[in-house]
């Protein structure tokens, strides 16, 4: 296929509309993938290749490519950029009868149309064993005690109360979360900006649906938290994937300049999956030029309770004042998973709209759950608890950070244990295929996440330079690590 001739005869019959480069190359590539030219399967040109073939820059081609993958007319693989079966839908994709009915939007999704790069690693949801990210302790949690406030909110409920609830959720339980993130995030808020949610992706749908109209620009990691991910596909907005490096998210000028975002999905205190912490110089950067650009930064704060060495950084949305930020936190992980207790904390100025829209279509209930976790905070018990956690984690890091040096660092190093329940080892190698070596962990009875599967699918440089393992430890106990380190390692090329 000759690009230039294309893009000459199409440039010829578009003249006069006063499209830019990008917009011209996208344009021209998606006429030629829709009438057949370039036919599914057809594997495009490398970015470097063709800005140089066409003259252009590379990061045109590349955000032309993007927004393609995006589209579902190609899709990203470790080699390149492959053309995909139909207009819009994915050559995996089954046909009637399987995901056919499901919206372009849907088919989108990781695994839905059978484009997952990860898909033959063993995760089942219910995965527990080592090294599945994101599982707390739960053997450690004080059931006991939980159970005695459930029992507590059962029978102090009134017959009133087992109507709806609050579409805010309980007002206590909105006060208790506003004390808590005051004293322990630094969080400026009050309760009256506080919603509660059945959890993160819940949070983030109804936060996406909220704050972005179809087809705005929403900013994600990348690599990125797949539940953020598949909220932007499934709110049908423009996802691109902003890199992410040792010190968290890097916009580039050329990305606040190419694609200007709406809403910046970020997790700041410990990034989901590398591990990184986003620097303060950055927090401040990012805080600064998303108020100039009119966007709204979505600071997800999944496991920031647990914080393992180095300064305490305070919460982005408590930086400045009136920051533009709208702030996500969760119980998955201080609490348990099944809880399905998250929050959303609203900028003030956005409360009362807001507040106005989730009655009109939030979940309302589970009253009884609400008031005893309020209770839980207010006695002090959630802050024992959390406590506890977050030195037993921290025992648990050094035991695999040590154990991996000593099985495992021979071509990799550790990175992103300065925070949370995981921990990443990050392959110096390029060649190294961790999605392979993942499956082979796998075979062994190890979840051990490809680090490049957590790509944002529109990306060329799927992983952006990040190869190698994510590594949950917080439900593995110390005196296994030694083992399934070793096994890890040996996993590993020599
Ligand atoms: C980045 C991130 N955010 C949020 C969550 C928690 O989500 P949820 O509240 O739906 O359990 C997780 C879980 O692993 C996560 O990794």
């Amino acid at each position: 296929m000759d690009f230039a001739l294309l893009l000459n005869a199409f440039e010829r019959t578009h003249r006069g509309r006063g499209w830019s480069r990008q917009r011209l190359l996208h344009e021209c590539l998606r006429a030629a993938i829709r009438g057949g030219q370039l036919a599914p399967g057809t594997r495009l040109a490398a970015t470097r290749v063709l800005a140089a073939e066409l003259g252009l820059a590379r990061n045109t081609v590349l955000y032309a490519y993007e927004q393609l993958a995006s589209e579902g007319f190609v899709l990203p693989d470790r080699r390149g950029t492959v053309v995909a079966g139909s207009a819009g839908v994915p050559a995996a994709a089954p046909a009637a009868g399987g995901n056919g009915g499901l919206s372009r939007r849907v088919q989108h999704l990781r695994g839905v149309a059978g484009q997952d790069v990860n898909a033959s690693v063993v995760f089942p949801a219910d995965a527990m064993g080592a090294f599945a990210p994101g599982v707390p302790a739960l053997d450690e949690f004080p059931l006991a005690q939980w159970r005695r406030m459930l029992d507590r909110a059962w029978r102090a409920l009134t017959p009133r109360q087992l109507n709806y609830g609050d579409p805010a959720g309980e007002p206590q339980l909105r006060m208790a979360i506003a004390d808590h993130l005051r004293a322990a995030r630094g969080v400026v808020c009050d309760a009256g900006q506080v919603f509660i949610t059945d959890g993160t992706q819940s949070s983030l749908d109804v936060c996406l649906r909220a704050f972005a109209d179809q087809g705005d620009t929403l900013w994600i990691e990348h690599p990125a938290y797949g539940g953020a991910l598949a909220a932007g596909r499934g709110a049908g907005l423009q996802v691109t994937g902003i890199a992410v490096d040792m010190d968290g998210i890097a916009p580039t000028d050329e990305d606040w300049h190419a694609a200007p975002p709406r809403l910046i999905y970020t997790t700041p205190s410990h990034q989901y999956p590398t591990g990184s912490v986003l620097s303060p110089a950055r927090r401040m950067a990012l805080l600064e030029r998303a108020r100039a650009a009119g966007a709204l930064i979505i600071e997800d704060d999944y496991d920031s309770e647990f914080r393992h060495g180095g300064p305490p950084l305070a919460a982005m949305q408590g930086l400045v004042a009136d920051a533009p930020v709208v702030y996500l936190g969760t119980f998955s992980k201080t609490m348990f998973p099944a809880l399905r207790l998250a929050f959303i904390v609203v900028p003030a100025p956005l409360a009362g709209a807001f507040a106005q829209m989730q009655a009109q279509g939030a979940a309302r209930g589970r009253v009884a759950e609400q008031l005893a976790l309020a209770e839980f905070l207010r006695s002090g018990l959630f802050a024992r608890h959390v406590r506890r956690m977050r030195r037993l984690y921290r025992q648990r890091r050094d035991a695999l950070s040590e154990a991996l040096q000593r099985h495992a660092c021979a071509g990799a190093a550790i990175h992103g244990g300065t925070a949370g329940m995981h921990l990443a080892l990050r392959f110096h190698d390029a060649a190294w295929d961790d999605l392979a070596l993942s499956r082979r962990a796998a075979q062994d009875g190890i979840v051990a996440l490809a680090l490049s599967a957590h790509g944002t699918g529109n990306r060329m440089d799927e992983g952006a330079g990040w190869n190698g393992f994510l590594l949950g430890y917080a439900q593995v106990p110390a005196e296994n690590m030694d083992g399934l380190a070793r096994r890890l390692g040996a996993l590993l090329p020599a």
